[in-house]
């Protein structure tokens, strides 16, 4: 069994983060949505890859490099414009050959890994198996509908009027018979092959289409809550390790995840929390459910339940909350007089100013 892994797409939806990084790339407690998958993957036995890369195939390639720190054979495979998931399996099927894979797609996170998943595939082998998540609102996904007795009787895109609230979790198991399904369909109105168009196919044709209700799913869906969330329930599973500085004057309370080359100085850290390498907290307090990456700074200031991301400082701030900070980001006060919030923000930032 193979693993086909898509981290190509624009990644539109956690602007302004993705202005600048690919979307498989944003971070949950410190490390890239896709490493989760990728170590998901190696988890469940597969070791060979094809990873499908589009305008951030630099970056993806930088950051994962030959797959070996996974475990991984990784064969690297462009798609030279994003012309759909279904396109993407179309493009690596020499790569594919006849083996059965699962698709994944790299900015879908799942809690709890795919091992059980693919054990269970690969004992029944239908032509596909499809995961399925409650959302509050799923017209921003594929839709599926069910019969009572659960069997999946038909697929929709990104409905306006959802037949159901079951989301298409970017995770999907198949034997090579998608690939007639994937050549038997057209674009969709986005212009793009659809996945969920080749498996309504095969639901067509009476293939073998399975499908397992999961919890613990999300994806970048633009909503910087769900994003908190999810870096939440990620660091509520850290052990205590602490391979960084912790100096005499600080306190560090519960799973506090240093890392090597990491520094507390005269401050309160009350876990979960994570700190990349180079990183420094001095005089400062950081609170429950916070990830800061490497080469930040934060000094003389409060932080709590937030993401900040390699490179950024925050001095002399009291108190930043439920904040998601991109990389390079400098966040201090302003000066007393005049009364004034200074600002420099990037295209489609957010800010919520306390006056
Ligand atoms: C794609 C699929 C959609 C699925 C989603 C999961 O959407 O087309 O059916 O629910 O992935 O991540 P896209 O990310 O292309 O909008």
């Amino acid at each position: 069994m193979k693993a086909l892994v898509l981290s190509g797409g624009a990644g539109t939806r956690l602007r302004p983060i993705t202005h600048t990084s690919a979307k498989q790339l944003v971070p949950v407690a410190n490390k890239a949505v896709l490493f989760y998958g990728l170590e998901a993957i190696a988890a469940a036995g597969i070791t060979q890859v094809g990873v499908i890369v589009g305008d951030t195939a630099e970056e993806i390639q930088e950051a994962v490099g030959d797959g070996s720190k996974f475990g991984l054979e990784i064969t690297y495979i462009p798609q030279e414009r994003p012309l759909g998931l279904a396109h993407a399996v179309l493009i690596a099927r020499d790569w594919l050959g006849d083996d059965d894979f699962v698709m994944y797609l790299g900015d879908n996170f799942i809690v709890g890994g795919i091992t059980d998943l693919v054990e269970g595939f690969r004992d029944n082998r239908p032509a596909a198996q499809i995961l399925l998540t409650h959302v509050p609102d799923p017209r921003s996904f594929g839709v599926a509908e069910l019969d009572p007795d659960g069997q999946v009787i038909g697929l929709e895109e990104k409905p306006e009027n959802p037949k159901s609230d079951l989301a298409l979790v970017g995770v999907y198991l198949f034997t090579p018979a998608i690939h007639e399904a994937v050549r038997a369909i057209k674009p969709s109105w986005r212009g793009e092959l659809e996945i969920t168009h080749a498996i309504q196919h095969l639901i067509d044709v009476r293939a073998d289409v399975r499908s397992t209700v999961i919890r613990g799913y999300w994806k970048d869906t633009g909503n910087v809550t769900d994003m908190l969330e999810v870096n939440r329930t990620v660091l509520e599973g850290l052990d205590r390790r602490l391979d960084g500085e912790v100096d005499e004057a600080s306190e560090t309370v519960g799973r506090v995840v240093l890392e090597e080359g990491a520094r507390i100085v005269n401050s309160r850290v009350v876990g979960p929390v994570i700190i990349g390498a180079g990183t420094e907290v001095r005089d400062s307090y950081v609170g429950p459910f916070t990830s800061i990456a490497e080469n930040c700074q934060v000094v003389d200031s409060e932080l709590e339940f937030s993401i900040v991301l390699r490179d950024s400082s925050i001095l002399g701030v009291a108190r930043i909350e439920s904040s998601l900070i991109g990389r390079h980001v400098e966040v201090t006060p302003a000066p007393s007089v005049p009364s004034a919030h200074r600002l420099v923000l990037g295209d489609h930032s957010k800010v919520q100013i306390h006056s």
